[in-house]
């Protein structure tokens, strides 16, 4: 993130003695951190701690939630129930961080999905960067950046090694996207300084950072840390117990930062025809892209046919998350709000055939889904299989194998 931000109280010169004034610490340093991606060599951040943020007490193992995958073999397009992983209700002894379960993966990026209203433990995510998407509910995020609101239809971008936890307002749906790399804006949407251009549908207006300090006293705080090592797909976790509150940051400036995004900030492309999934483009990571299908005109050529054509996206596995609206292009799909579709690279995929006649004429379309394109084959997570419907591939034929004869009508 290019954009540069000031927070807090700052030395005027960096890397200078900069005393603290009062409190318990007074006319002691403060403890400046860079935290900075790629080797020094891309954005960071200047963090200016009261305590020193190294200090830990304690180092013990953090079991992970269940990060097995299966492969998706022989090769199948699924339709996943994401809203049957979590019963009405058990959402009050869930948090959103231990609560995931994990829905796709592969050696670039993870897919969890979790139901929670529980605050979460402190947390940092030691492997990459994470973008949250909230399908519902509202609360904020503490880190040590600041704090960070969020609500229905927010991308919460955390960036790789921040500390923090999550204190949702009641009941939260959450679809979280964990890369193994940077979360980061289309380098196409960019100056070649970083700055969003006029064609990019989104620009630093729309990025809501935190905007002053958090400060919080304590000790002995456990911090639990998702890092690599040798467990399923090549994680495992840490539960470090710092000496003093890692919330002790009394300013920081760079371009290293938490945000949200809201996808209704997200300004759709259109045109005569119909516009291919980039236009949609909302993030990258390495190895995959972050797209979503808002509401929005559609295809204004008299003969247009506003659903997709069908397509092989010949090196990406397709994951589409329905989060609202009526989803045109899987009518007769059994698809419905709280859904995925996967396509799988390999595979040819398109609107189930009723949806191509019933979409001409078409003026708007009310619909909006996330999608994540990965490069490598995803696999399916215990959430993945706990949520397939196991009739999906045979939509399109309106039968299936023996035993399973489909059970949509597609006339
Ligand atoms: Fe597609």
């Amino acid at each position: 993130m290019a954009h540069y931000l000031r927070i807090g109280e700052i030395p005027p010169k960096r890397h200078t003695q900069w005393r603290i004034e009062s409190g318990p610490s007074a006319g002691q340093l403060h403890h400046e951190e860079v935290m900075g991606e790629e080797g020094f060599s891309s954005d960071a951040s200047l963090l200016y701690h009261l305590g020193v943020p190294s200090a830990i007490v304690d180092s013990e193992v953090w079991e992970l939630p269940d990060l097995q995958t299966t492969a998706n073999h022989p090769l199948t397009p699924r339709h996943l129930k994401l809203h049957d992983l979590f019963k009405d209700g058990e959402e009050a002894d869930i948090d959103p961080v231990t609560g995931r379960r994990l829905v796709l993966g592969n050696g670039d990026v993870r897919i969890s999905y979790v139901v929670a209203a529980k605050a979460s433990p402190y947390y940092r995510n030691g492997v990459g960067d994470e973008c949250v998407f909230i399908e519902a509910g509202s609360g904020r995020v503490e880190t040590v950046f600041g704090v960070v609101p969020f609500r229905t239809g927010d991308y919460v971008v955390i960036p790789r090694a921040t500390t923090h936890r999550w204190v949702p307002d009641g009941r939260v749906q959450a679809y979280a996207i964990e890369a193994n790399s940077h979360i980061q804006p289309p380098k196409r949407y960019l100056s070649r300084y970083g700055q969003f251009l006029e064609h990019s549908p989104y620009c630093e207006r729309d990025l809501h950072p935190p905007t002053e300090p958090f400060l919080v006293e304590g000790e002995n705080v456990e911090v639990l840390i998702k890092h690599r090592g040798n467990g399923p797909s090549g994680l495992v976790g840490t539960a470090m117990t710092y000496a003093t509150h890692p919330f002790d940051v009394v300013g920081w400036d760079g371009c290293l930062y938490p945000y949200t995004f809201n996808v209704s900030d997200f300004e759709p492309i259109t045109g005569r025809v119909h516009q291919p999934p980039p236009v949609h483009q909302v993030f990258e990571g390495y190895n995959f892209v972050i797209c979503n299908f808002c509401p929005r005109k559609v295809d204004y050529h008299p003969l247009a046919i506003p659903v997709p054509y069908y397509h092989s996206n010949v090196d990406s596995d397709e994951v589409m998350f329905y989060v609202d609206g009526d989803y045109e292009a899987r009518k007769g799909s059994g698809i419905n709000r709280g859904s995925i579709s996967l396509h799988p690279g390999g595979y040819a995929h398109g609107p189930q055939p009723s949806a191509i006649e019933g979409s001409l004429g078409e003026e708007y379309f009310d619909e909006l889904a996330v999608m994540v394109d990965t490069f490598r084959p995803l696999e399916l997570g215990e959430g993945g299989t706990a949520a397939d419907d196991g009739v999906y591939a045979w939509t399109w034929a309106g039968r299936g194998p023996e035993g399973h004869p489909g059970r949509f009508s597609i006339g």
